[in-house]
């Protein structure tokens, strides 16, 4: 049974017009949380469901969670302020792999797609013996920036907006690199778009790589189908089967992932 946990909310910091960082302090209940979780959050003053959000900092005393104000309910959680309390399900999914053996890695993050890649930066470049390059891509605006760039070997920032060092989408950097360097991982979150342009980059140059989807959820813990995914099953008929985002993933290899065309 899933835990939910009613937290203070600490501070809510703008990073951006419609960007910014909820956090709360971390109940001392909640066990480890991973990077690559998620929260499905709600606040009882706000008439909306729970919506899933990755962590984007863990502290021994606090919890992060760094959101875009898109539709209805995370509107409402920027409209939340320092005391209010926030009722946090959770940690949900499933957790990147990380391996002290990877020694060159490449890691991708694009829109909401950006925060959970900070806490795994902060896992990787724990490990002190990787060389970390970063690629983030954002619409407008870039955020979190300094943040990667205090934590990892190369930073390097696509905008569509050209506020950054390269105007475009960021899977242009990930080709470009995929085609001129080695890498033993890669790790991307971003829109369902990034994510399979990146899979099948990754799939042509031969590199593993780490998938984290940020599907449409209802009820976040296995119970309804509706963040399914469909991947490869040497078992079954079709020879594809589907899997839960929020329960079995949300982090799947590239290798199990079907898109269809
Ligand atoms: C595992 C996971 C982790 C996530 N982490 C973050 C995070 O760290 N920060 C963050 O800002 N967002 C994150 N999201 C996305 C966030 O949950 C959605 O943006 C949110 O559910 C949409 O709610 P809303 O109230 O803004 O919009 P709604 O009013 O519900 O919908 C508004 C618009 O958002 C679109 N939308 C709905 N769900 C998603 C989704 N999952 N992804 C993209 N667009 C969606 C709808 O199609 C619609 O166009 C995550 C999603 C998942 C599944
Ligand atoms: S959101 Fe219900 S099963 Fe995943």
């Amino acid at each position: 049974m899933k835990q939910s946990f009613l937290c203070q909310i600490l501070e809510l910091k703008a990073l951006g017009e419609s960007v910014f960082t909820i956090t709360i302090k971390r109940p001392q209940a909640m066990g480890e949380v991973r990077p690559g979780q998620f929260f499905q959050l709600k606040a009882n003053q706000l008439p909306y469901l729970r919506r899933p959000i990755s962590i984007s900092e863990i502290t021994e005393q606090t919890l992060s969670f760094t959101i875009i104000a898109k539709g209805e309910g995370t509107k409402g959680f920027q409209r939340l302020k320092a005391g209010d309390q926030l009722d946090v399900l959770g940690p949900l999914g499933n957790s990147y792999h990380i391996d002290a053996a990877n020694r060159r890695i490449l890691l991708i993050g694009a829109g909401i797609g950006v925060p959970p890649q900070a806490v795994l930066a902060e896992a990787l470049a724990a490990q002190g013996n990787a060389h970390i390059t970063v690629q983030l891509g954002f619409k407008d605006v870039p955020y979190m920036v300094e943040r990667f760039t205090a934590l990892t070997d190369d930073v390097i920032v696509a905008s569509e907006s050209g506020k950054g060092d390269y105007r475009g989408y960021v899977v242009d950097l990930t080709q470009c690199a995929l085609q001129t360097e080695i890498y033993d991982i890669v790790y991307v979150c971003g829109p369902p778009i990034v994510i399979e342009k990146v899979a099948k980059l990754c799939e042509r140059s031969n590199t593993k790589v780490q998938l984290l989807m940020e599907e449409r959820m209802a009820c976040g813990i296995g119970a309804c189908m509706v963040c399914a995914c469909k991947v490869k099953d040497e078992n079954s008929a079709e020879g594809f089967w589907y899997k839960r985002v929020c329960s079995d993933g949300p982090v799947f290899w590239g290798s199990e992932v079907v898109f269809d065309e």
